[in-house]
């Protein structure tokens, strides 16, 4: 398949053409406020096998659906009453509610559950993209399966511009990590993925929740492999400055603010000068991709405090740092 087309997704006339896509069952890939989507229309099953097969997912792992509006998403799921309070403080917004799932959602997209994750993206051309095609979307994050998700459609054009009819170009996402997903179908909330919507917040509503950390392979988050989020270079959380490194190695720093000292590293990227985590999360994916281009024989990522987007921020670090069993 030829290159897709990379197009505005502030034209008017662009987002109507993605719609149509969309609509006769093509995949669009699109921005949304935490990460790029690669998305198709969640009630054709042909497009959404087509989004297994691009991203070499397993189809074990299911897709989230967006919709346009909280009204629209009651079409695909079950949202209980004593999750109103989080759709009206949370949606439109980076929050994924696992709810049981309504018929019409074919069930290619939930991988066999009897559950879907459900989302309000608050990013404007993606509402555009839900309102003018009129269809819910499946949308994993644009990346091959395993890898670092894109926050530029330029991450997309790389990895998959040959996969896909359209990216939209909506600029650099503002959250940076994906959303945070909460399932609603035990007795109790559960947290399956720290992201874009800080723990803290969601307490402050519903008072302390269960969260899932990245060692546990919990059968209800089916997709929350343990290595993930990886980048082809290895990847260690420490502290310290590696010594007694070899004269050939090249060594990338990964720090949360400037560094005391560079000495040692052929290249260092910060994720926030300032210290502000919601900065940090935002330059996160971009900064590991560009470490992971610059021909490093390791990545030493610096930790963050465990607080706000701190959480997600580690959450993927580790994932990306763990080794293949
Ligand atoms: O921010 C985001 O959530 C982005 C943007 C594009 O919306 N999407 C995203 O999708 O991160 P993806 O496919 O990369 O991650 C979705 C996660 C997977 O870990 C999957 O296992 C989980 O959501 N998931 C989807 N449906 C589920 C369900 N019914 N029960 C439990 N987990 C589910
Ligand atoms: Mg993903």
């Amino acid at each position: 398949m030829p290159d897709a087309a990379i197009v505005n997704a502030f034209d008017k006339t662009a987002i109507e053409k993605a719609a149509e896509i969309i609509r006769s069952g093509g995949l669009v890939a699109f921005p949304t406020e935490t990460v790029y989507g690669l998305g198709c229309d969640a009630c054709n099953s042909l497009a959404v096998a087509r989004i297994y097969e691009v991203k070499a997912r397993p189809r074990i792992d299911p897709l989230i659906v967006h919709a346009a509006d909280p009204e629209s998403a009651r079409k695909y799921g079950l949202i209980p009453k004593s999750a109103e309070v989080l759709v009206s403080r949370f949606w439109p917004g980076p929050l994924t509610l696992v709810v049981p799932k309504l018929d019409v959602v074919p069930s290619i997209v939930t991988a066999g559950l009897a559950t879907v994750a459900l989302r309000v993206p608050a990013h404007p051309a993606a509402l555009e993209l839900l309102k003018i095609s009129g269809c819910a979307i499946a949308a994993p994050s644009a990346n091959p399966f395993g890898y670092v998700s894109p926050t530029e459609a330029r991450h997309v054009a790389a990895q998959l511009g040959d996969k896909v009819d359209l990216i939209l170009d909506g600029g650099p996402c503002p959250v940076g990590v994906e959303s945070t997903i909460v399932s609603l179908v035990g007795e109790k909330p559960v947290v399956l993925r720290t992201g874009g919507v800080a723990i803290e917040e969601l307490e402050s509503i519903l008072g302390k929740v269960e969260l899932t950390t990245y060692e546990q392979d919990r059968p209800e988050s089916p997709g929350q492999m343990k290595r993930h989020y990886a980048t082809r270079t290895r990847l260690e959380i420490s502290e310290e400055t590696p010594s007694n490194v070899e004269p050939t190695e090249r060594i990338g720093l990964l720090s949360f603010t400037a560094p005391a000292s560079c000495n040692g590293f052929a290249a260092v990227e910060v994720l926030s000068p300032s210290g502000d985590l919601r900065e940090a999360a935002a330059n996160l994916f971009g900064a590991l991709r560009r470490l992971d281009d610059s021909g490093l024989s390791r990545i030493i990522a610096r930790p963050v405090p465990e607080i706000g987007l701190g959480l997600a921020i580690m959450d993927r670090l580790r994932r990306c740092s763990a080794r293949e069993e």
